[in-house]
């Protein structure tokens, strides 16, 4: 069964061996997804399943993903228009070297969609509340994941909140 890559359908690779990332960018030639770690510790390599779930793709086979939807950061534009995070990542100085910018931007969206299911994290303080909002402490917690080697946090915490500061969701 095919995958459907930023909204085209490819076949999965012969050999079941071969993780999602090195599908994306070996064989895709999708290289805006990053290869940092390899072992699930930078979230260099975060991309979004059927739009919405953030996963490494470090960790991930790409063969188990076939019949669902994959997103990468080449993904997430549209029309010659920008993503809303990736327009506030460049208004905030959100990247350096950029090298991280793809995973952090991936996985905030998936973030985002977290919020909005009401997905309780380390430090949501009320897991009974109606809706989580992405406070300070949630917004960090949430991308801890997510590391910048250039230190870059200020201007991606910035878009990120940006972006996303009225999320929350109905429990
Ligand atoms: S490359 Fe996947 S988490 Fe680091
Ligand atoms: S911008 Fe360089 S690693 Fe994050």
């Amino acid at each position: 069964m095919p995958i459907l890559v930023n909204g085209t359908e490819v076949e999965p690779p012969a050999d079941p061996r071969v993780s999602l990332l090195d599908f994306l960018r070996e064989r895709l030639e999708l290289h805006g997804t990053k290869l940092g770690c390899n072992q699930g510790a930078c979230g260099a390599c975060t991309v979004l399943v059927d739009g919405s779930e953030r996963i490494l793709s470090c960790l991930a086979l790409a063969v188990q993903y076939e019949g669902r939807a994959i997103t990468t950061i080449e993904g997430l534009s549209g029309n010659g228009e920008l993503h809303p995070l990736q327009a506030a990542f460049i208004e905030c100085d959100g990247f350096q070297c950029g090298y991280c910018t793809p995973g952090q931007i991936c996985s905030a969206i998936g973030m985002a969609a977290e919020i909005r299911r009401g997905v309780p994290s380390h430090v949501t303080a009320d897991l009974a509340a109606d809706s989580i909002a992405l406070d300070h402490d949630e917004l960090r917690e949430r991308m801890s994941g997510n590391l910048c080697r250039c230190g870059a946090y200020n201007g991606i915490v910035e878009a990120i909140r940006e972006t996303f500061a009225s999320e929350g969701a109905a429990k």
